[in-house]
């Protein structure tokens, strides 16, 4: 290989590109510690060169070619030759799934956690004793509960007895979590990223987003990647194949392979929001088939706990995670929303358009009954909250309205030749 003439400004030529250590294996690709040109980078290897693989390698280099956004992983470009990889920035705390998930990194917090709390409780014998004694009474409880569960088949509640466990579950869950402010900034970044996705003309789907696909850096930086099955909408809908995403994260309609849209990717990032706000990894004790059915067929429900150390986001999740499409917030809504509870950043708020927008009737029109009540702790954003009507709703609302009406552009026409005719 003499000299390197790449075919477009994206390839790389691979004599420039050092392999390092094996990072990471993903469902298509390995993921190797590299460096190109003196900056350290990821480097995605395919595992294997069926065609496949390859037709999802080469929409995921056009994908990331136009993407440019600070929560969306910056790519740096491919190469073809010895492989097919692509090059990336290097996210180096890795995937948000190993950052919540990993034994080490639990482990790690929990003794964070208690070391802090053995500086505060210094003093308050009493307590610890009340929570000795509820921790006996709630394991005793919760035995007798588990048990007349289990005689069941799995049920909604079963699912939310799991999630609740003994009360040391409970308190070592609670050790172990994701501090709050990083929770925050999780689904700030994450919501920022899919609503750019969502808003480019036309919207790209990510349809595989989850915690494995959000990265992490050493500054707490959080990108979206892993765009091999992103799909740039071009109809109200996209076709569905269930068998490329990954269950515990795939929204119901996309499990039963119907047609989807925007909200499959809403309801991925509720799964993220329940990872965050509970700690766990969404349907652990599961096979991916068990998911299939109970989420797509038997309408369970990942288990919601009764309060969070950020209630907000535990009412967020929980409308991501309607099992209605039509009833998810769109991600630009879920951006607004975080913003304006988290509080913008004090310029934001005297900020103004480039450009005054043009009015979106659709969008101002009044929300559906019982959402304002729904919000509960989203109340702080009422305007925001005021979801559209559903589509359906929304059409049937405007056919009524046309019926009530029928000659009112008539008459408007009429005026408007009669005005002609005096002037
Ligand atoms: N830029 C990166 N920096 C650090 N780790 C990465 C990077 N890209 C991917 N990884 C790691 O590799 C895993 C697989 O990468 P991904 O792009 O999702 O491949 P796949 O398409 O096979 O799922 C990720 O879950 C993450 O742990
Ligand atoms: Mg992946």
């Amino acid at each position: 290989m003499r000299g390197f003439a790449p075919r477009c400004e994206w390839e790389l030529d691979p004599r420039q590109v050092l392999v390092g250590r094996r990072l990471a294996v993903g469902g298509f690709a390995e993921v190797f510690l590299g460096k190109y040109e003196g900056t350290v980078v990821a480097i995605k290897r395919l595992l294997t060169n069926d065609a496949a693989t390859i037709e999802r390698f080469v929409g995921e280099v056009r994908m990331l070619a136009r993407l440019r956004h600070p929560n969306l992983i910056l790519f740096m470009g491919y190469c073809t030759l010895p492989e097919l990889c692509i090059v990336s920035e290097f996210m180096s705390k890795g995937s948000l799934y190993g950052v919540l998930h990993s034994p080490e990194a639990r482990k790690q917090r929990a003794a964070a956690a208690r070391k802090q709390e053995q500086q505060h409780s210094r003093g308050h014998p009493a307590e610890e004793q009340n929570a000795e004694d509820a921790e006996e009474n709630a394991a005793a409880g919760n035995a007798a509960a588990a048990a007349a569960a289990l005689a069941a088949a799995p049920s909604q509640e079963f699912l939310s007895l799991e999630l609740a466990g003994t009360a040391a579950e409970q308190q070592q869950r609670r050790l172990e979590a994701l501090e709050p402010k990083l929770q925050r900034l999780v689904a700030v970044a994450v919501a920022r990223g899919m609503a750019y996705l969502h808003t480019r003309t036309p919207p790209i789907l990510h349809l595989d987003l989850k915690s494995p696909n959000i990265l992490v850096d050493e500054r707490w930086r959080v990108k979206i990647t892993d765009f091999g099955l992103s799909r740039a909408r071009q109809r109200t809908f996209v076709s569905s194949s269930a068998q490329g995403g990954t269950p515990e994260w795939m929204a119901p309609e996309v499990l039963r392979c119907e047609s989807v849209a925007e909200p499959a990717d809403v309801y991925s990032y509720g799964v993220v929001l329940w990872e965050l706000i509970t700690g766990r990894a969404p349907w652990e004790n599961y096979n991916p088939m068990q998911v299939v059915a109970m989420v797509g067929f038997r309408e369970l429900q990942l288990p919601l706990p009764t309060s969070a150390s950020e209630p907000f986001l535990l009412e967020l999740c929980k409308r991501c995670l309607a099992r209605d499409p039509a009833a998810r917030p769109s991600f630009p809504q879920i951006s607004a929303l975080l913003d304006q509870h988290y509080g913008p950043p004090s310029w934001a708020a005297h900020a103004t358009p480039l450009m005054p927008p043009t009015p979106r009737p659709a969008l101002l029109a009044p929300a559906a009954a019982g959402a304002g009540a729904e919000a509960g702790s989203l109340r702080q954003a009422p305007a925001v909250i005021a979801l559209p009507a559903p589509p359906a709703a929304a059409a049937a609302q405007q056919q009524q309205q046309d019926a009530e009406q029928p000659c009112r552009p008539v008459i408007q026409r009429l005026l408007l030749v009669l005005l002609l005719l005096l002037f």
